[in-house]
């Protein structure tokens, strides 16, 4: 017997404005205990993992450059857009998340 699923929805929730990440270009935020660092490369924004995959530690403070993020740690780099691990020490791609822009504020996609 063949079962259908429910196809997986993503919410979004606004979680931060646009002016919070005009000094640093990053922001640390708890979604519903999801760890997640806000990062603002130029006039776009990504939502990543907040914790390196080599020995997670906060890749808050990594250098953000061309699209990506350095750990401030040990120096694994990672495709903010993707997660994709472009450096090592670390080997593991990052997990990354939608993000959705309005004017003002900037919303993360949860899958429910
Ligand atoms: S904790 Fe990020 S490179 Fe080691």
């Amino acid at each position: 017997m063949c079962r259908m699923t429910e196809p997986s929805t993503e919410k979004f929730y606004v979680v931060a404005a646009k002016s919070e990440l005009e000094a640093t270009g990053q922001l640390h935020v708890d979604l519903n205990g999801e760890q997640i660092l806000l990062c603002r490369d130029g006039d776009e924004y990504h939502a990543i993992a907040y914790l390196c995959s080599h020995e997670d530690f906060a890749l808050e403070g990594g250098t953000i450059h061309d699209g990506c993020i350095t750990c401030p740690y040990h120096g694994a780099e990672f495709r903010l857009a993707t997660g994709e691990v472009l450096a090592p020490p670390a080997y593991e791609n990052i997990r990354t998340y939608s993000v959705r822009t309005d004017e003002d504020t900037i919303s993360v996609g949860l899958v429910e």
